[in-house]
């Protein structure tokens, strides 16, 4: 094969027509429609961000400036971030309604490398992603046992501590605290320290094996708990409401730096909107994908958008901005007015919305490598179906032990930064995807349209592309993880996934 072969064959693109009849054959049963979508949807965003990281993101850090009352000005600049890339997403997603998402439609019209190295960044989003929630979760599930420290014997309640954390993070504990960690931690045959964060496995697992039993099923324990998390949510701005002190929103900027402080909330909250995306994911199991999609999608990015400012004003209308606390700080707002009783119900809203957010994202994780795999790039095992629940069985127990193993070793700040450089890039790929479209097939029909195109789609580019660049500078470490990711993967392309897909198609006879 010589030089002109192999770029001819990086660029190939696959027609629209073909991936649409692909999914028509799809043995993956259809059975969402938009109720599901939405539960898919909610369940994918609210999370860590909106529970957790609000707190960093008023209160600001050693490193950075804290957004204050203004929070809520950062909020909705992080959800006008999103509003172009959710137009996107829903045009593509209603006109190639495709399992694969931002891969597939890459593929459609960037050509195979392209799609390949998308395909490898939306593992970054959804499985690397995952880490960071699941260690979140274990940060609540620890909250949660505290309550029960008068019915449960001790060594249930205060676990040990080198069963709560990977090695990064009870390495920086020990320094923190000025531990010396051969104290806090065994170590196997006397020199391989051992730490693991046991409840965040245990979680990830628990979810493998109910979404191996199938996908209506997940929705199913998921829309329950949506249902809960939304119930606290809910609860917190009712009751919180009555404590709210309008004088706790002045200053409303902050005094020290402003813009600063507003721009820095709004690429840490940015965190708390990821997921939508999600919902085009599952765009082959869905009934009537053209009409629910785009509903689904940019309905997700409405209530959510509302429910986030709603909980920030509630928020800083309780607590002076500087006694919010920044691990639980929803929970703290509502000890800190006397409501321990709520603060404890709380913690179990954000367990249930952290498990959601586990299992979308896993669903998610699964069905890109299934679309990755049905292309021929990945081999053919790794895509066979379970022949009683219809679920691709041999990927979801992948999707899983990513995870799992991957958590051994990246702590949740890492793997937080690397979601987001994950997503800014999938989200830059897909507005540009839009117009590329737009150009090479502007007869095709199109339920939804984004309004505006051009402009919407290049907007969506310059902001995402301007977070990249702003994170990129900032965050050093995730920076590095996230070259050498790409370059793994670049590696992985050239030495296996090139072959594989030309072996496979010389033995369909396909050119
Ligand atoms: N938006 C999701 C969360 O906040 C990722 O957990």
């Amino acid at each position: 094969m010589n030089l002109k072969d192999i770029s001819r064959n990086i660029i190939k693109k696959r027609s629209i027509d073909d991936l649409l009849a692909t999914s028509k054959k799809s043995e993956l049963k259809k059975t969402l429609n938009v109720f599901d979508l939405i539960v898919i949807g909610i369940g994918a965003v609210v999370g860590t961000g909106i529970f957790t990281i609000i707190g960093t993101a008023i209160t600001g850090s050693a490193e950075s400036a804290g957004a204050g009352p203004a929070i809520v000005i950062s909020m909705i600049l992080a959800a006008i971030a999103c509003v172009f890339s959710a137009l996107c997403y829903s045009e593509i997603a209603a006109m190639i309604p495709v399992a694969g998402s931002a891969y597939t439609y890459t593929y459609a019209t960037m050509g195979e490398f392209m799609a390949w190295m998308v395909g490898w960044i939306l593992m970054l989003e959804y499985a690397i992603g995952n880490i960071t929630v699941a260690s979140a979760w274990t940060g609540y599930f620890v909250q949660f046992l505290k309550g029960f420290k008068n019915v449960l014997p001790d060594f249930v309640v205060n676990f040990p501590i080198w069963l709560r954390h990977d090695y990064r993070t009870m390495a920086t504990l020990c320094d923190a605290n000025n531990w010396d960690i051969h104290d806090k931690i065994p170590y196997l045959f006397g020199h391989i320290p051992f730490t693991v964060n046991l409840p965040a496995i245990a979680i990830v697992l628990l979810l493998t094996i109910l979404l191996v039993r199938g996908v209506k099923e997940s929705t199913r324990v998921a829309s329950i708990m949506v249902g809960v998390n939304m119930f606290m949510i809910l609860s917190f701005i009712v009751i919180g409401s009555h404590y709210v002190k309008p004088e706790n929103w002045t200053p409303f900027l902050p005094v020290v730096h402003p813009v600063q402080g507003v721009l820095m909330g709004t690429f840490l909250i940015f965190f708390a909107y990821i997921g939508f995306d999600a919902i085009s994911t599952t765009a082959e199991e869905t009934e009537k994908p053209q009409r629910d999609l785009p509903i689904a999608i940019l309905g997700t990015l409405i209530i959510c958008t509302i429910l986030y400012v709603c909980v920030a004003l509630v928020l800083t209308g309780i607590v002076p901005v500087d006694m919010i606390d920044i691990k639980a700080p929803i929970a703290h707002a509502m000890s800190y007015v006397g409501k321990d009783w709520f603060a404890g119900l709380i913690s179990v809203g954000a367990l249930c919305a952290l498990t959601t957010v586990l299992l979308v994202y896993q669903l998610g994780t699964t069905r890109i490598l299934y679309a990755i795999s049905r292309d021929r790039f990945l081999p053919k095992s790794w895509r066979l179906i379970h022949k009683k629940y219809r679920t691709p069985h041999v990927m979801t127990w992948i999707s899983g032990l990513i995870v799992i193993v991957c958590s051994l070793f990246m702590d949740l700040n890492i793997s937080a930064a690397l979601c987001n450089f994950g997503t800014f890039t999938s989200f830059v790929i897909i507005c540009i995807a839009v117009l590329i479209l737009r150009k090479t097939d502007p007869e095709r029909p199109r339920p939804f349209k984004v309004p505006l195109c051009p402009w919407f789609p290049i907007a969506g580019i310059i902001i995402c592309t301007v977070l990249i660049m702003y994170s990129l500078k900032t965050l050093k470490t995730s920076s590095s993880y996230f070259v050498i990711w790409l370059v793994v993967g670049l590696l992985i392309y050239a030495f296996y996934g090139y072959g594989q897909k030309r072996l496979e198609d010389k033995k369909r006879g396909v050119e």
